[in-house]
C-alpha cells in the first residue's frame, strides 16, 4: 500500500525561510538558478517539481551556470555514458565556485541514490555543497535551507520507498506540452537495469490526484499529454481503488477537450488487449505505442528477466495491428547484453524486421554496478558489439524509410511544435511520434492542424498546410 504524503504541510516553513534569506542577500533583485536535467522524461518531470519549489522561494531561472547563485544538476544513472558526461561537467563548474564561492552547486537524481557514486562525489568534488537522491525531493526546501545557514554540506540518500507525496508545486517548461507521472519507482528488476535500485519500489498516485492534473493542464491549453512511469501498465498496483491502466486512461481521455494523450513506458508483459482496445476506442489517445523489447532472443529475454518471449511479444503487436492499422510502433534494444552470441542477435534484427518499427532507441550494454548482469560471464569484445550495434542501425534506417515513404500523399493531424533549423519552417508531429516539416507560420505553434505529406526522409516526413490551416 502506497502512502499519501502533502507536501505543503512539510516544507512550507522552510520554503519562507529560504525565500527571506535570499531577499536578503539579492537586495532587490531576484537570485539565479541554474537547472540541468540528464536522462528519461521522470527526471525532466522531476526537475520541473524542483524549479516548481526554487520559484516559491523567489529564484528565477538562467541558463548560464556562470551566472547563477544555484546550480543544480539532476542526474541519470542507467547506463556509464549518462554518468561520465555528470561527472565530466560537474568537474568543469568547479572554476566557477572558484570565481563565485557564494555559488552553490548541488547534484540530485538517479545517480545520487547510489552508494559509490555519493561517496566519490564527497571525496572528490569538495566544492558540491549538497547532494539528494530522487527519494528526498520534496524535502529539497529543508536541504537548501540547511545548506545557506548550516555551513555544512549536505548529503542524503532515502528509504521512504512507499510513499506518494502530493501537492508539490511545478514549474513546466513547455505551454503546451505537458508530463503527468502517474507512478514512480519500479518492481521488475530486469537484470541490466539500475532503476528498481536508484527509484525505489512501484507505487502509483491516486487516480482523483491524476484527474485533477489532467484536468489542469487540459483548461490551460495544454494540447499534448503524457503520462509518465517505468511501467505504466501495472498501474494500479497497490492502491486501495480497484484501477487498471487502461481504466485511467479511458477517465482521462473521457474528459473534453482539443489535446492529445500519450504515455511511456509499456512494459510487453503487461500489455493487454484491453489497452490496445483503448487505444482504439480513444478519442484523445495517440495511435502510438512505445513498447520496448530488448532482445529477440528468447534465451536472453530470460537471462534479462523480462518476463515475455519474443513468440508473445509479436502476439501483443499483431493484435495492435490488426486493431489499429496505422499504428506507429516504437522500442528499446539493448545490444551486446552478457553472453548475446551473434545467433541471439540475429534474433534481434529478425524481430526488428519483422515489425517494422516507426523508430528505435537502440543502446549498447552498459555494466551497471549492483545488478544481476553486471556479474554475468561477458566474452563478446566491445569491437564486435559495436559491430551488431552498426548493423542494427543500418537496417533500422531502411525500414524507417519504408514507412516514411508509405505516408506520402496522407493526410495527418499534427501539432505544431516549434521553429526548425531552417527558415520559415515549422516542426509538427504527428499522431503516431513522426516529425513533419512544414512551411508555415510560427503562428501556428501550439495549434493542431491538418497537413499533407508530400515528401519523406529516413526519420522525417515532410508536408504542407492542408486547405483550411
Ligand atoms: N545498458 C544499456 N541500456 C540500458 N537500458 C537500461 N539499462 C541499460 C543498461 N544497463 C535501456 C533499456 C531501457 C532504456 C530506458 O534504457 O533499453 O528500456
Ligand atoms: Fe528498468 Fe526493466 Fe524497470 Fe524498465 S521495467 S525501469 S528496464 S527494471
Amino acid at each position: 500500500m502506497s502512502e499519501i504524503n502533502t507536501f505543503a504541510q512539510q516544507q512550507n516553513e522552510y520554503i519562507e525561510l529560504v525565500a527571506e534569506i535570499m531577499q536578503i542577500r539579492a537586495r532587490g533583485e531576484k537570485p539565479l538558478a541554474c537547472v540541468r536535467t540528464y536522462g528519461c522524461q521522470q527526471n525532466v518531470a522531476d526537475s520541473e517539481t524542483i524549479k516548481g519549489m526554487l520559484a516559491m522561494m523567489g529564484y528565477d531561472f538562467t541558463e548560464n551556470p556562470e551566472d547563477a547563485d544555484f546550480i543544480l544538476f539532476n542526474t541519470c544513472a542507467v547506463r556509464e555514458h549518462a554518468e561520465d558526461r555528470v561527472f565530466g561537467n560537474v568537474g568543469a563548474i568547479k572554476s566557477i565556485k572558484k570565481k563565485h564561492p557564494s555559488t552553490l552547486i548541488a547534484l540530485c537524481g538517479c545517480m545520487m541514490e547510489q552508494e559509490h557514486i555519493v561517496n566519490r562525489i564527497y571525496e572528490s568534488f569538495p566544492f558540491v555543497g549538497l547532494v539528494f537522491g530522487t527519494h528526498c525531493l520534496h524535502e529539497f526546501p529543508k536541504l537548501l535551507y540547511k545548506s545557506l545557514t548550516g555551513g555544512k554540506r549536505q548529503f542524503l540518500r532515502g528509504n521512504d520507498d512507499l510513499l506518494v507525496h502530493e501537492g508539490l508545486p511545478k514549474r513546466r517548461d513547455g505551454a503546451f506540452k505537458g508530463w503527468l507521472p502517474i507512478m514512480y519507482g519500479c518492481d521488475n528488476f530486469c537484470s541490466y537495469c539500475i532503476v528498481p535500485y536508484v527509484r525505489g519500489r512501484e507505487r502509483s498516485r491516486s487516480s482523483s490526484a491524476i484527474l485533477e492534473e489532467a484536468r489542469q493542464l487540459i483548461n490551460g491549453g495544454y494540447k499534448d499529454i503524457t503520462l509518465l512511469g517505468q511501467n505504466v501498465n501495472s498501474y494500479g498496483k497497490g492502491l486501495e481503488e480497484d484501477i487498471s491502466f487502461s481504466e485511467l486512461l479511458r477517465k482521462i481521455d473521457s474528459i473534453d477537450g482539443d489535446y492529445t494523450l500519450r504515455f511511456m513506458t509499456s512494459h510487453p508483459k503487461d500489455c493487454t488487449h484491453e489497452l490496445i482496445d483503448t487505444i482504439a476506442a480513444g478519442r484523445h489517445i495517440s495511435t502510438h505505442l512505445h513498447l520496448p523489447f530488448q532482445s529477440g532472443s528468447d534465451r536472453i529475454l530470460k537471462l534479462m528477466n523480462r518476463k515475455y518471449t519474443r513468440e508473445k511479444y509479436l502476439e501483443t503487436v499483431n493484435y495492435a495491428k490488426k486493431k489499429i492499422p496505422e499504428i506507429s510502433l516504437t522500442s528499446d534494444i539493448i545490444v551486446g547484453f552478457p553472453g548475446e552470441t551473434e545467433e541471439d542477435f540475429k534474433q534481434t534484427l529478425s524481430l526488428v524486421e519483422e515489425v517494422g518499427f516507426t523508430s528505435l532507441f537502440t543502446f549498447i550494454y552498459s555494466k551497471r554496478v549492483g545488478t544481476p548482469a553486471a556479474v554475468m560471464d561477458d566474452p563478446t569484445s566491445d569491437e564486435e558489439k559495436s559491430e551488431r550495434f552498426q548493423r542494427l542501425i543500418k537496417l533500422q534506417e531502411k525500414i524507417a524509410a519504408k514507412r516514411c515513404a508509405s505516408m506520402v500523399g496522407t493526410v495527418q493531424r499534427v501539432l505544431f511544435e516549434e521553429k526548425a533549423k531552417k527558415d520559415g519552417i515549422i516542426n509538427a508531429r504527428t499522431s503516431g511520434n513522426i516529425v513533419v516539416e512544414v512551411e508555415a507560420d510560427q503562428s501556428v505553434i501550439g495549434s493542431f492542424g491538418e497537413v499533407k505529406i508530400t515528401d519523406s526522409g529516413n526519420w522525417i516526413l515532410k508536408g504542407r498546410l492542408n486547405n483550411n490551416n
